[in-house]
């Protein structure tokens, strides 16, 4: 899978991508992440990226032309399944958009900054507006990162145990049973008995009885 991040800051997601599960998946060639600087895309001499809003309110709106001409770059050279823009505006992001994302071939990520972006893109090149939360970040490189970051860790062969992403917490809207690893005793802190038994359908169990459990106490929303 192809993930193209477009941004004015991509020194900010740089060190991100290069460490740990999104540099193993990369070095493995199970997924590809580029970022894009969009004042690379610039045709002012001041690599101007934004400018004041028609109708004089406050902030500044990010430009069409940059990211008309970023995005038709990319386009030229493969198709794209969905072309994302990062905005709490946006449908809310969850295991489930993680998911289905994780099957697409090629992807974009739009990241929003300042008071927005030109609406005109929104209307013409975006297909899809994603918030991850309700509340308001200075921009969407964070936003990025996290979808970016759960998509490419469901990617099979991303994580060592294919079947941890499996077990995940809200992956069949139940979440993860408490783990526990050596020493099984720590200062009279005991790990539970069925962990060390040795029966894997008794502990199946336990786990799965932990999940409802869990779920029942902290995300009783999760049930409905
Ligand atoms: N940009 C600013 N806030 C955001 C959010 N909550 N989700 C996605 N993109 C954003």
């Amino acid at each position: 899978m192809r993930i193209d991040i477009l941004t004015v800051f991509p020194d900010m997601l740089e060190g991100f991508f290069n460490c740990s599960m999104m540099a193993r998946a990369q070095k493995a060639g199970l997924a590809e992440i580029h970022l894009h600087d969009i004042r690379d895309y610039t045709t002012d001499k001041h690599h101007k990226t934004d400018d004041y809003p028609f109708g004089g309110c406050a902030g500044l709106v990010m430009k069409i032309e940059p990211i008309d001409r970023l995005i038709t770059d990319l386009k030229s050279q493969r198709d794209y399944d969905d072309v994302i823009y990062t905005s709490p505006d946006g449908e809310q992001f969850n295991q489930k958009t993680a998911n289905s994302l994780s099957l697409l071939n090629n992807i974009i990520i739009l990241c929003g900054h300042y008071k927005g972006i030109d609406y005109r893109i929104r209307e013409h090149l975006i297909t899809r507006e994603i918030s991850i939360g309700d509340y308001v970040l200075t921009g969407g490189e964070l936003a990025a990162a996290v979808m970016t970051d759960s998509i490419v860790r469901l990617i099979p062969g991303v994580l060592s145990d294919e079947q941890s992403a499996l077990s995940d917490s809200f992956q069949d809207n139940l979440l993860a049973p408490p783990v526990y690893t050596r020493p099984a005793d720590y200062k009279g802190w005991r790990v539970p008995d069925v962990l060390l038994s040795g029966n894997q359908a008794l502990i199946d169990d336990w786990e799965f009885q932990q999940s409802l459990e869990r779920t029942r106490k902290l995300r009783p929303d999760l049930l409905q």
